[in-house]
């Protein structure tokens, strides 16, 4: 099985953006911690972060041919404005969890909808780090039961 993590803008910037909100771990931490359990479980994971809204849009569109099973997205500031990338999960029907580290619904009113939120597996916000490692365990249950 193959799993994809995807991370919109800033998200490279974890570590020392607005601890507060998004902690102190870093964009290399989260992908070495999942990369651990992935590959445990033999599954490959892809990893790609971009602070550009059509080069994310490539990259789902690039995974439908890279037999990518499920992804692990966190849309980051798109997620409250992209029409464009929901559009492209939609058009790649890959299954995919939502994460957010901080809990959206805590905050502005203005981070409280979300373009993806409908057609995800399900959502994860407010976990931290953490939340990617549970979102990937959810996909790795999801290979497993195949
Ligand atoms: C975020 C929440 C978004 O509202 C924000 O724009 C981000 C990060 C999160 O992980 O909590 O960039 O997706």
């Amino acid at each position: 099985g193959r799993v994809l993590a995807l991370h919109g803008p800033n998200l490279n910037l974890l570590g020392t953006r607005e601890p507060g909100h998004y902690g102190l771990t870093t964009l290399s931490d989260i992908h070495r911690a999942m990369e651990a359990r992935a590959q445990a479980e033999g599954v490959v994971l892809e990893t790609f972060q971009s602070n550009h809204e059509g080069q994310l849009i490539d990259r789902v569109q690039a995974a439908a041919s890279e037999e990518i099973d499920f992804i692990v997205i966190n849309p980051a500031g798109y997620t409250h404005t992209s029409v464009a990338l929901r559009d492209a999960l939609a058009a790649v029907d890959i299954p995919y969890v939502e994460v957010h580290l901080s809990n959206i619904h805590a905050r502005e009113p203005f981070r409280q909808h979300s373009y993806f939120s409908d057609r995800a597996a399900g959502v994860i916000c407010g976990l931290g780090a953490y939340g990617y490692l549970a979102a990937l365990e959810f996909a790795l249950l999801r290979l497993r039961d195949r």
